[in-house]
């Protein structure tokens, strides 16, 4: 008997999602450092969101005039909008220390109990990815969060006995990309909770803009607007995109070019991201459903399958952007191409539907 070679998907389908590359959402190595370079150190120099800015303008001011920490905020909403730069601007607003954290790191009751026992009064305790806490961890955190009290268990077998401590008041601020995996009893020990909205192009070409004066470059309107429409809605991509398209200008021009939108559209292009943003997976997973599902309903493991891609990452990383510029459906039935898909790629209606 002899097995096939060759992944039984047709070839053009299976764009790795690390293929992503200049359009990921997440966080990549490269961002780090340039990321922090980047953070706006305040709410008036953080760009759009304006409802959640007035309200924590509002929370940070009373809590300051009652010289009390700030209730526990939740930030939610896709990666690369800015929930952790969030954090950073509040405790910096209420000149606290931030002591950031992970659900994934916090392995064990004990990894929380020892940071929560070295907090002081007002401290920020930023707990990132907050919906990966292992439930053991999450038991410790809601007297912490409700009542600033540490439960500790002292010895052990009969001889253990428990322990209350008083903790200082401080603020937990947690961060989630998925608010649905939150457990109902943490949520709730959030004072407040905001979903943070992809932006508009005119928000992200002042982002741009922003990092263009920052990293010393020069950017004109237009190329900044460029840049914006096409960057998915998401800070992150934005400036990872200007970054790429200043190494165009740079080698074109050398380094003291001023950044046209023609150079701007001349560096998209090369990147491979079209005047939607979309990437070589999101032309994929659209055309998949267009050509090979008739426009769907397909189920979600149908699409990540025929696109040899995970059913998560199609989920997570793909679908919300898609679905928030209405070019894809969720429904009960599975997934469908909008008419603004069928537009986009000059595909004409189904006649059979
Ligand atoms: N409104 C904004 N104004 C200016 N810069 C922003 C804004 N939002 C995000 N940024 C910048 O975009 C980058 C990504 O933001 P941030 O790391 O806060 O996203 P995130 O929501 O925490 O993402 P993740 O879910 O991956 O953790 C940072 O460099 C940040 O400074
Ligand atoms: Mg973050």
């Amino acid at each position: 008997m002899t097995f096939p070679l060759e992944p039984p998907f047709d070839p053009p389908f299976g764009a790795a999602s690390d293929d992503r590359g200049d359009l990921a959402p997440v966080e990549q190595p490269e961002d780090r450092s340039i990321e922090s370079e980047l953070r706006p150190s305040s709410l008036s120099e953080f760009v759009g969101q304006e409802r959640l800015r007035e309200n924590l303008a509002v929370f940070i001011q009373a809590a300051r005039d009652r010289n009390e920490a700030v209730d526990h905020l939740l930030f939610t909403g896709p990666p690369g909008l800015g929930k952790t730069a969030l954090a950073f601007i509040v405790s910096q607003e209420m000149g606290a220390a931030m002591h950031v954290t992970s659900g994934p790191i916090l392995e064990r009751s004990g990894d929380l109990a020892a940071l929560l026992s070295n907090l002081e009064q007002g401290d920020v305790l930023f707990i990132d990815e907050i919906h990966r806490l292992n439930p053991t961890v999450e038991e410790i955190l809601y007297p912490a969060m409700e009542d600033f009290k540490l439960d500790l268990l002292i010895g052990q077998g009969p001889t253990a006995r428990s322990l209350r401590l008083d903790l200082p008041r401080f603020t937990v601020i947690g961060a989630t990309t998925r608010a649905g995996l939150l457990s109902a009893p943490l949520r709730d020990r959030f004072g407040y909770s905001a979903r943070l909205d992809y932006y508009s192009a005119e928000e992200l070409s002042r982002i741009v803009s922003r990092a263009a004066g920052i990293f010393g470059i020069d950017v004109n309107l237009d190329a900044a607007l460029e840049v914006a429409g096409r960057s998915r809605g998401t800070p992150r991509i934005a400036n990872r995109l200007l970054r790429r398209v200043r190494d165009f200008a740079q080698v074109e021009g050398g380094v003291d070019t001023c950044v046209t939108q023609e150079t701007a559209c001349f560096a998209l292009e090369r990147l491979d991201v079209d005047e939607a943003g979309f990437d070589k997976l999101d032309r994929l997973l659209l055309l998949a459903i267009l050509q090979k599902f008739q426009g769907g309903p397909v189920g979600l493991e149908t699409l990540a399958a025929s696109l040899g891609e995970d059913k998560g990452t199609v989920e997570d990383l793909v679908e919300p952007f898609l679905i928030q510029r209405g070019f894809l459906d969720r429904t009960p039935r599975g997934r469908v191409a909008t008419q603004l898909a069928r537009d986009h790629f000059g595909i004409p209606s189904n006649p059979n539907r």
